[in-house]
């Protein structure tokens, strides 16, 4: 591996708010980055957003505004997402800035003339959703291959790049350079898909013109994934600055979720053999994060926002799982359950718990000033040392491999063997010895082992290394190196500051209510409000409208087993009767209910609560002291009636 390092995450299209699977793409490179730069490396890391193309221009008209103010107020979003998750990248492209404009005309204008981009007509289909062409006996049932959403038909005037000119020699670079394109499937997947032949690729439109003009024919936009393309390009000043290409271009590694890979393997690397430029180092293509096995999609509801995950855990839970719950390259399940679990049991219980015990007992026997090493080390002792010492070398060595699962893995073995070690040497025994020596280079060895782990953490969990490094009272974090993650770095006589414990477990109890209903489908998501309309909430009365609130006479209440903040409720609504499941177990006997009039809203989609239907929702209201009230009418008033 080189000494620089130029990695990529994919440019996000701003057509909705981005979920937890785009945080996992991030994040990773994130921690990579992080992680090069701590064993020296120099390195420029680069995310942004893909702004263009007929799926935004419509989004845009479906809210009625245009699409420049569309997508600066969902950019915005993106950005406070990534400050949120810890993101520290060195430039941020979007394809409606100028300097990309510049960039893609550029290579739009070079290629033509050298005579590998022509015009023709298009007459084929093409996916929106996935902005992408499809000639028809790839179609499956009619429908897009990738999404298996519907296709429509495009006949339009269109530029053409001369893909199927490339395919030998792409084949052969292929060939020649196992590293270009990983994991090893994801290249026979490539490979397979280039020799089943390649057709000229359709590279501007005509139909709308939320785009890139063609340089030279305003009448056509460049085509959107020729435009994104471009952007790890743009992010090096292309075409105007000649030393940040020379510094950082190619790219080390583009990384991508696996269903954009045919772009970047087929489409990027022939541009830039048109362009006569040099091709990417590595493009890996990475497993889609599932929810409870199922793809995330707002179709489908399942989708898991990430800045409310970090509200509720904090976001170096989040990394962690993101990066250790998933075998890299593969597909992986994201599960709350999961989430909890690997949270209470490697970061509360294995982590958290060493710093916290290792400096109580540092305290308790040396008024928690680090002793010297005094004993020679017993068997014990070495082979802690021998493991830790070799640690930074080793993670390393697996991040060159994209292995950050197992990076992972191999730290929290050094957790496990530090925690080991405390219960095979228990200083508890040795104080009791007149001879503190071997006190003093146990209680040593631990607390070094712990400034290690913080430093081999840090790239992934920011926060974490930072609090560890702190309690261990020592300063000056972001100027050590990998070649401080070696034994003996420790200087006897610091004095170290216990703190709070750095991951409170999280009470599986008091969550379940909430985090079964969370796995759950949700009914699909009206669209989040924009800012003006979350600072401001005006609804018309249209709006108000269609919200069906009613009253409702409660028939039956009885607890619901398993869930003790829950009751079931039997409702009239006059026409029919409902059941809804509610959380007000706590501050309504069921007996109490019975015989109220209450207020419900009727049409809201139905939900499933711990497996009970729950057919409406209760209007309720909570004092300052926490006690719920519903909101009730008077007897006098029949079920049914609306409410408005
Ligand atoms: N705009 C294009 C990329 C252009 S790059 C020159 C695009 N954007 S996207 O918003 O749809 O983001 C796709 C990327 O988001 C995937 O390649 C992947 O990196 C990430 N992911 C989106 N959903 C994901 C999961 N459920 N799981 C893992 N990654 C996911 O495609």
């Amino acid at each position: 591996m080189s000494e620089r390092f130029y990695l990529t995450t994919p440019i996000y299209y701003p057509s909705d708010h981005l979920h937890i699977g785009h945080a996992y793409t991030t994040t990773v490179a994130d921690s990579l980055a992080r992680w090069h730069r701590f064993a020296g490396r120099d390195v420029y890391f680069v995310t942004g957003s893909d702004e263009h193309g007929q799926k935004i221009q419509r989004a845009a008209a479906a809210k009625g505004i245009t699409p420049q103010a569309y997508v600066d107020e969902i950019v915005a979003s993106f950005k406070h997402l990534w400050n949120e998750m810890n993101i520290e990248y060195d430039d941020f492209v979007r394809t409606t800035d100028h300097r990309h404009h510049e960039a893609v005309q550029a290579v739009f204008q070079r290629i033509y003339d050298q005579g590998d981009i022509y015009k023709s007509s298009y007459e084929g289909w093409y996916c929106t959703p996935c902005e992408t062409f499809w000639v028809e006996n790839r179609l499956v049932d009619g429908n897009c291959p990738d999404c298996k959403r519907p296709v429509e038909l495009v006949e339009e005037e269109s530029y053409f790049f001369r893909l199927s000119k490339y395919a030998p020699r792409l084949l052969e670079y292929i060939e020649e350079h196992p590293e270009f394109i990983q994991p090893e499937t994801r290249r026979n997947e490539m490979v397979n898909f280039i020799k089943s032949g390649l057709e000229d690729l359709c590279v501007s439109r005509t139909t709308f013109d939320w785009g890139i003009p063609v340089p030279f024919d305003d009448k056509h936009v460049v085509y959107v994934w020729f435009d994104a393309l471009t952007n790890y390009l743009t992010a090096l000043g292309y075409p105007h600055d000649g030393e940040m290409m020379d510094r950082w271009w190619p790219a080390n590694l583009h990384l991508v979720g696996k269903e954009i890979m045919r772009f970047h393997t087929i489409i990027w690397p022939i541009m830039l053999m048109a362009l006569d430029l040099p091709i990417p180092e590595t493009v890996f293509g990475h497993g889609w994060l599932l929810f409870d096995s199922d793809k995330m999609s707002k179709s489908k509801g399942n989708v898991i926002d990430p800045v409310v995950l970090i509200g509720e855990f904090g976001v170096d839970p989040i990394r962690y799982f993101l990066m250790r719950e998933v075998s890299f390259g593969q597909d992986g399940n994201f599960s709350r359950k999961a989430l909890i679990e690997r949270t209470n049991a490697d970061l509360a219980n294995d982590l958290g718990n060493l710093l916290n015990r290792s400096l109580s007992m540092l305290n308790r026997y040396f008024n928690g000033v680090v002793p010297e090493p005094l004993a020679a080390p017993n068997a014990v002792d070495q082979a802690l040392i021998d493991y830790a010492d070799n640690l930074g070398a080793s993670v390393d060595g697996l991040l060159k491999e994209l292995k950050l699962n197992e990076a992972l893995s191999r730290i929290w073995q050094l957790v496990g063997k530090a925690n080991k070690y405390v219960d095979e040497r228990a200083p508890w025994n040795l104080v009791k010895l007149e001879d503190q020596s071997e006190l003093s280079s146990v209680m040593y060895n631990l607390v070094e082992t712990l400034r290690i782990i913080a430093l081999l953490v840090q790239p992934f969990l920011p926060e974490t290394g930072a609090k560890m490094w702190a309690q261990l009272g020592l300063e000056g974090l972001e100027t050590k190196g990998l070649e401080d993650a070696v034994w003996g770095g420790l200087a006897s006589g610091t004095q170290t500051v216990k703190g709070d414990p750095i991951f409170p477990r999280i009470e599986i109890d008091k969550d379940k209510a909430k985090g079964e209903r969370a796995q759950e489908p949700k009914p699909k998501p009206s669209p989040k409000p924009t800012l003006k309309e979350a600072e401001g909430v005006l609804i018309s009365i249209d709006d108000f409208m269609k919200c069906e609130l009613v009253v409702a006479k409660i028939m039956e209440a009885e607890p619901l087993k398993g869930a003790d903040r829950l009751l079931k409720l039997q409702v009239d609504i006059g026409a029919e009767r409902r059941q809804i499941v509610a959380g007000i177990a706590k501050h309504y006997a069921p007996e109490d209910l019975v015989g109220m009039h209450i207020v419900v809203v009727q049409n809201l989609k139905p939900a499933k609560l711990r497996g009970e239907l729950s057919e409406g929702m209760l209007l309720a209201a909570t004092s300052p002291q926490g006690k719920l009230e519903l909101v009730t009418v008077s007897p006098d008033i029949p079920a049914g009636s609306r409410v408005k």
